[in-house]
């Protein structure tokens, strides 16, 4: 039987995947397969936004800061980042997701970052929901970019700097034209935003489970979003 749909889903999941290193190193496993784990977590995830009609979904799958981990992690993380996005592009082509990414993508090895584009390019038309993984992302640095982009048009005279509004910023954001973060999961207890979606978190739910990103489930998922259900959203008003 397919667990009912909680009322009032949220429209955009973002979520902070954590634990992977703790899930292998409790099991006497090298690291990378807690990655790897993580990475069928991440496939479960997809489908099960898909299956709840939860159109936006945001991965934070790299950040700028891990960049500085061992040089072969790092290799390793790129390398499944490429295999995930080879073998698991149909299934964005059979619930009709669009691909998207955020983050320095410039900074990728050749790799990834080609296979990224081609996934990019062939799901662009899908219209269902998007996936948008955050990859060497940063969100100060996303929101550096943008104040110096607004500077930019300001100074070719393009823009008043009296017409600067929220909505300016959102616009040059990498995230200009998806709905903000309803519901911010992350997993493996941290309370922390670890410089993620900054500006676009502002009004979202937190939502912090022990459960290591491995283990997250449709269980740890059908808790997330009843939780969220009993929230009430208040936008800072009474
Ligand atoms: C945090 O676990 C996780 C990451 C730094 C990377 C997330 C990557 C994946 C889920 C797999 C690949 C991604 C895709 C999109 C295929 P951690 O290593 O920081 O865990 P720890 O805090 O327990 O050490």
């Amino acid at each position: 039987m397919p667990d009912p749909a909680p009322p009032n889903p949220p429209r955009h999941i973002a979520v902070i995947m954590d634990g992977n290193g703790r899930w292998a190193q409790a099991r006497g496993l090298p690291r990378l397969e807690g990655h790897r784990a993580g990475a069928e977590s991440v496939r479960r995830i997809v489908e099960l936004c898909s299956e709840f009609k939860i159109p936006h979904l945001t991965l934070y799958a790299f950040s700028t800061e891990n960049w500085n981990r061992p040089r072969a992690e790092v290799e390793a993380l790129m390398l499944l980042l490429e295999r995930f996005l080879k073998e698991r592009a149909k299934d964005l082509h059979k619930h009709k997701i669009r691909l998207h990414a955020i983050g320095q993508l410039e900074r990728l090895p050749a790799g990834p970052a080609g296979e990224l584009r081609r996934v990019m390019e062939a799901t662009r038309l899908h219209a269902a929901g998007t996936l948008t993984l955050a990859l060497s992302y940063g969100s100060r640095d996303e929101i550096t970019a943008a104040v110096r982009r607004i500077a930019e048009e300001a100074v070719r005279g393009e823009l008043r700097p009296e017409e600067i509004t929220e909505d300016t910023v959102a616009t040059h954001l990498q995230t200009a034209g998806l709905p903000e973060p309803d519901l911010l999961i992350r997993t493996s207890g941290e309370m922390r935003l670890s410089n993620f979606m900054l500006w676009q978190l502002s009004y979202a739910e937190l939502y912090v489970t022990p459960c290591l990103w491995p283990d997250f489930g449709r269980e740890e998922f059908m808790l997330a979003l009843e939780e969220y259900g009993r929230r009430k959203r208040r936008f800072g008003g009474v």
